[in-house]
């Protein structure tokens, strides 16, 4: 990738982004920066092939950016998804995501305030914005971070300096890797797991079931489908996108397809999970405790 090269939003269109690439034939990304909430923007730099990344304080300003990038394809995979936001995410985050502050604290509530060096595994940990309240409760906790974008774990491993030989941080993806047996006290995954199949969760729930403690607890925030009806179109969809080969079967990609409380729940005592507390936060969030 080259430097970013800021083009004003004013200027976008189909000819306009080809004649400025025709120009500069070396770039392979160009930024937009633009005001917040401006919904006219958007849909034109959307339709002129930009994609929505996250959002910079400029000047004092928060502004929302937008990318254009050189064979970018439709479905982007997950962790190149994540490498090219990891910059403007915790900002993304702490403007938009409930999880903040009190979001994270009633994710965390069944762990202990306590000196012990707790085991815990935070799967898609990113740029690890619940690490901070983990550590406000249990300073000696061990944390295994798994994710498969290195930019993401690059700024979690600069954001805990003093914490670094309390971590394990792991670039791969947690559907491809062993977790252990009676390991860990906790397991995290935190706005993670919206984007698997139910059956490749039931494998993943087990998987974890297997790694906790007999009295381990696995802490879940996502994002659910409202309705069944929800659920299905988009897992239809999803499974037409591996049929018509436009998306490959063994790799992840950065598309939703969240499942329902009600199925949620179905599925992690279908691996073994004895007692489910579901705690729904805003419209379609929930949080699990198991
Ligand atoms: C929305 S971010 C959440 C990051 C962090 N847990 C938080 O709440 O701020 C989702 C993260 O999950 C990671 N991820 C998604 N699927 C994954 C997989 N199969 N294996 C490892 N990481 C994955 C992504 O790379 C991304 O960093």
């Amino acid at each position: 990738m080259q430097n970013e090269h800021l083009i004003s939003h004013t200027d976008i269109s189909d000819e306009f982004i080809s004649e400025y690439l025709e120009v500069n034939p070396e770039l392979d990304e160009i930024t937009c920066l633009v005001p917040k909430n401006n919904e006219s923007v958007e849909d034109l730099l959307e339709e002129n092939g930009f994609r929505y990344l996250g959002k910079r304080t400029v000047e004092g300003e928060v502004r929302d950016i937008y990318k254009w990038f050189r064979n970018l394809e439709k479905y982007e995979a997950m962790g190149a998804f994540f490498d090219r936001r990891a910059d403007d995410y915790d900002l993304h985050m702490s403007e938009n995501s409930d999880l903040h502050e009190t979001g994270f604290i009633s994710l965390l509530k069944a762990i202990p305030v306590m000196k012990d060096p707790l085991s815990i595994l935070d799967l898609g940990c990113g740029t690890g914005a619940e690490l901070k309240y983990v550590f406000d409760k249990v300073p000696n906790a061990h944390v295994v971070c798994v994710d498969v974008s290195e930019k993401m774990l690059y700024i979690l491993r600069e954001k805990y300096p003093e914490y670094i030989d309390n971590l394990e941080i792991m670039c791969k993806s947690y559907l491809k890797m062993e977790f252990g047996k009676e390991k860990f006290d906790y397991v995290i995954a935190c706005s993670t797991l919206h984007h698997l199949l139910a059956e490749d969760k039931l494998e993943l729930y087990r998987k974890i079931k297997r790694a906790l403690k007999p009295d381990g607890v696995l802490l879940i925030h996502d994002y659910i489908s409202l309705t069944e009806e929800e659920e299905l179109t988009r897992r239809e969809k999803f499974l037409s996108l591996i049929e018509n080969g436009e998306i490959e079967k063994s790799q992840i990609y950065h598309i939703d397809i969240p499942l329902t409380v009600a199925h949620e729940e179905k599925i992690l005592k279908a691996a073994g999970f004895e007692s489910v507390r579901l705690e729904r936060v805003g419209e379609n969030y929930v949080i699990i405790t198991a």
